[in-house]
């Protein structure tokens, strides 16, 4: 029983770090580089698309609330991840950090998780983004063949010369009257996790640089829009009062608006904030990882934050909560202030913006198998460095062929709640990792120390946890499923090619 529970020493971890040659990853981040990379993961699929259906179906204007308090939620599990990243700079923080403070049993259950959160996570972003594509495409009189552009047996329709999901369709409409096919794979977001694939086999330099540029024109977006929607609100305060009016609307059963509409709406918007730990897994290619990580990582984690909620009082403000349920929200709320280029300025913006958060996800999924497989949990091939490129290149392209895959069989919503209770079970684990640490291992230096422990992980595991029951069960379902899976590979597997379990005794825990 114990064996299951083996620590990986701190020795070995810190050997790791400090590795460097022929086959380590490149040290080529600064603190600039990585809270551009925290930003490039967060800002995506959830502000540009979610935040219009919870503000339709979970919490109204009040969803700016719902971003609070998703943010606090972010906040304790950031202040956690810092600590763990200033000590162990290595790549896949929460996993190593398991493997360090809770043993081996519990980092492949976080290593495992995490899949959920880069690579579903990644799949909910490419289909999110073939849906911004295809309608931006539409707009300028360029149809792909709609059986290729959504999931497996969707029902696409041609309304009003677009073809759309048959869900998007507006109420009243007869669908038996319109021209439809059934969908046979989303190509569309196949091609994009390949073609990101294949940047970060080149390099991570080069794809740091590709997110940089690509996270200025997606900040850029959001700014214009916080401008455009904030100065018509303000010339217009009888339309923003008329639509925030009431803010926290009636409640229509558990979840659906009053007071418990907020926390429901926090579950769903919470893949907006997901991203942010992403930076810690490119802990083993930061410069200065002890300074910079928890820079990288809180310095994101704020910028957004206070985007968000500034983006969805100005959206709510501008459309009324109840026609906010489109795939492209952020676009409509463009249209309502007459600015005629606005809502095709946001789509490119959406467009491009998604492109960047699908890299960090998907170099996040292949770091998490560098990582397993450095550690003996998974086979050698996974951590394979190509000599040239010097990218765990075997990881990254089986990574990009499974996720690619996804989006064919399953859409955003699905995708994204999976997405979330993955991620928010890791941060949970993060938490009680920190607290866990301190209380095992007081004297280690930390260059970065979380305030108040164990007040904030245990803060951080009761808010998580409580966004966990707020989701539907049926993510619980396929959580707990892709758990049983890793746990027959990891018996199966893991537990007999092991490093830390080949230590001799002597060196468990020192
Ligand atoms: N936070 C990222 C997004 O919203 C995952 O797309």
């Amino acid at each position: 029983m114990s064996r299951l529970f083996r620590i990986k020493p701190m020795s070995m971890l810190n050997q790791e770090a400090a590795e460097q040659g022929e086959h380590s990853l490149k040290r080529s981040l600064g603190a600039v580089n990585l809270v551009m990379l925290g930003i490039g993961a967060i800002i995506g699929a959830g502000i540009f698309v979610l935040t219009g259906v919870a503000a339709a179906t979970s919490a109204g204007p009040a969803v700016s609330l719902s971003f609070v308090v998703a943010g606090i939620t972010c906040a304790f599990a950031g202040l956690c991840y810092a600590e763990f990243a200033s000590i162990i700079p290595i790549a896949v923080a929460a996993y190593t950090y398991g493997y360090a403070t809770l043993g081996e049993f519990v980092a492949w259950i976080i290593g495992w998780d995490l899949c959920l959160e880069y690579g579903f996570g990644a799949a909910t972003v490419a289909a999110g983004w073939s849906g911004y594509l295809n309608s931006l495409l539409q707009q300028f009189g360029i149809v792909l063949p709609p059986q290729f552009t959504d999931v497996h047996g969707a029902i696409l329709v041609k309304f009003n010369d677009q073809w759309m999901n048959i869900r998007q369709l507006p109420a009243g409409i007869d669908a038996s009257a319109l021209p439809h096919v059934t969908g046979v794979i989303n190509l569309v977001a196949m091609l994009a996790i390949f073609a990101i694939t294949t940047i970060l086999v080149i390099g991570i330099k080069e794809s740091a640089n590709f997110n940089s540029s690509i996270v200025f024109v997606k900040l850029a977006i959001v700014g214009i829009f916080i401008v455009i929607g904030g100065y018509f609100l303000f010339t217009h305060p009888q339309h923003a009062a008329a639509n925030w009016h009431p803010f926290i609307p009636p409640s229509e059963g558990h979840g659906h608006f009053g007071w418990l509409g907020i926390p429901a709406g926090a579950a769903s918007i919470f893949f907006a904030y997901i991203g942010f730990d992403a930076v810690s897994t490119a802990a083993q290619e930061a410069k200065n990882p002890q300074k910079d990580m928890p820079i990288g990582i809180l310095g994101s984690l704020v910028v957004c934050t206070i985007l968000y909620i500034i983006v969805s009082l100005i959206l709510t403000g501008l459309v009324n909560y109840k026609l906010l349920n489109v795939p492209a929200p952020v676009a409509l709320g463009m249209d309502a202030t007459g600015v005629s280029w606005g809502s095709m300025l946001v789509k490119v913006g959406a467009v491009f913006g998604l492109g960047t958060v699908m890299l960090v996800m998907l170099l996040g999924q292949s770091r998490v198998f560098y990582s397993m497989s450095k550690d003996g949990l998974l086979p050698k091939w996974a951590s394979a460095i190509h000599p040239k490129f010097r990218t765990p290149w075997i990881s990254t392209i089986l990574v990009g062929v499974i996720v690619a895959f996804m989006p064919a069989f399953f859409d955003v919503e699905q995708l994204s709640k999976v997405v979330n209770i993955g991620t928010l079970l890791a941060f949970t684990i993060v938490c009680a990792g920190v607290w866990i640490l301190r209380v095992r291992n007081p004297q280690l230096h930390r260059p970065f120390k979380t305030p108040l422990v164990p007040l904030v992980p245990i803060l951080g595991i009761l808010t998580a946890g409580y966004l966990m029951f707020n989701l539907p069960l049926i993510t619980w379902e396929v959580m707990l499923g892709w758990m049983v899976v890793g746990l027959v590979i990891y018996f199966l597997y893991s537990r007999r090619h092991s490093k830390v379990q080949a230590l001799p005794e002597a060196q468990q825990g020192d």
